[in-house]
């Protein structure tokens, strides 16, 4: 099944899978041959348009008695409401008189559709019998007396869209059925480049503009390390003699982040993933949410700068890492060995973007990166 569906302005998850539907109108289609076998009369099986055609469709091809199938259009939803009023858009396409009938529908809300609908064909168009087959139905919502003769599935009071159901003409033709997401998607990126590239520096500009929260991994450990945490003593080793910290620890902080920071439109990773073991996992971390990687900028600068901005760094910030030449130097490896690789992972996967930052000023370079993101945004 695929992942979360935009649609209009709205977003959507995946509920019900094809294969589910389909065992579900297996067995209404089970229910209806054995009720119609042998029917001396054919009846008529009326497919309300536009929702019910895959429905209809699929249940026609297991219907084993002798049918003729007519359709209608009624009307009682704006957007994601029902108004309450049902409209017959469009007459029926054959006369139903003397006739037993089977409405075909996709989903039973208030159930205002399909009563109007029966009343009409009883009352108005002198059917002689009509029966209601839904392939899903919000008991919750449900008031009226009437029964439902057919169903194929019950689901709780939520907005559904495919299979036929619709947000606003838009989502019929999906395979699956998905419902409204109440927390909608977020955005992921990760902001990547070697040591001293100027992550950090710009992670702070770029969070604002897209209301993202910024995790820089580094940060999320130095602040282990300063309270002195279990954790922090270990990374504290690892990170001073400039190696990398146990993949299970960084994710399960950033886990952790994603999970408890609220009112942000998504998440700017900086120093995550560093291999490429760590991007499938975040890969799972997010697929788990229903969620990807929405874009990597790669900032760029070559290795003398690299030196260069961490030197300079050293003095400002005096963080250990960047003490030594030594250490600097086995960063920049770390960085060749296990980090670059990354670039073809986000290449193979089209999600990787690149701005040239070895030059110019912090200014120009945060020019150049937020132009970058606007393209991707
Ligand atoms: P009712 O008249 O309230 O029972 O609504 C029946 C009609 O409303 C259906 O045939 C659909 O066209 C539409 N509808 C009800 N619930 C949903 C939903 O969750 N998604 C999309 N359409 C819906």
């Amino acid at each position: 099944m695929e992942d979360k569906i935009k649609l209009h302005d709205k977003v959507f998850k995946p509920y019900i899978r094809h294969d589910r539907i389909i065992a579900a109108i297996d067995d209404v289609a089970d229910k209806l041959n054995r009720d119609f076998y042998n029917c001396p009369d054919v009846p008529v099986i009326l497919c309300v348009l536009n929702g019910s055609i895959p429905f209809t469709g699929e249940l026609l091809q297991r219907i084993t008695f002798p049918c003729q199938v007519i359709s209608i259009k009624m009307s009682s939803y704006q957007g994601t409401q029902s108004t309450g009023t049902v409209l017959n858009v469009m007459g029926l396409t054959s006369s139903v008189k003397g006739r037993r009938v089977i409405i075909c529908e996709d989903i039973v809300d208030t159930g205002n559709t399909i009563v109007a609908l029966k009343e009409m064909l009883l009352d108005k168009e002198g059917a002689a019998d009509v029966r209601i087959c839904t392939l899903l139905v919000k008991p919750d919502v449900y008031d009226k007396p009437d029964k439902l003769d057919y169903v194929g599935m019950e689901i709780p009071n939520a907005f559904i869209v495919g299979f036929g159901l619709d947000y606003d003409e838009l989502g019929r033709n999906n395979k699956d059925i998905y419902v409204i997401d109440d927390n909608p998607m977020k955005k992921y990126y990760i902001l990547f480049g070697p040591p001293g590239a100027g992550k950090g520096t710009h992670a702070g500009a770029i969070a604002q503009k897209y209301n993202l929260k910024h995790i820089s991994t580094g940060e999320l450990l130095r602040a282990e390390i300063a309270a002195g945490t279990e954790l922090g003593k270990q990374a504290k080793s690892l990170i001073d003699a400039g190696m990398l910290v146990p993949d299970s620890v960084v994710e399960g902080m950033i886990e952790t982040a994603f999970d408890t920071v609220k009112g942000v439109d998504g998440f700017l990773l900086d120093g995550f993933p560093r291999n490429l073991s760590q991007a499938a996992d975040l890969d799972e971390i997010l697929d788990k949410r229903g969620e990807s990687v929405t874009a990597v900028v790669g900032l760029m600068i070559d290795d003398d700068m690299i030196f260069q901005r961490i030197r300079g760094r050293a003095i400002i910030e005096g963080r250990a890492d960047d003490a030594s030449d030594e250490t600097i130097a086995n960063r920049i490896k770390t960085y060749h060995t296990q980090t670059e690789p990354l670039i073809d992972y986000y290449k193979a996967a089209g999600k990787y973007w690149e701005v040239d930052v070895d030059g110019g000023t912090i200014e120009e370079n945060r020019a150049r990166v937020l132009a970058k993101m606007e393209t991707i945004a």
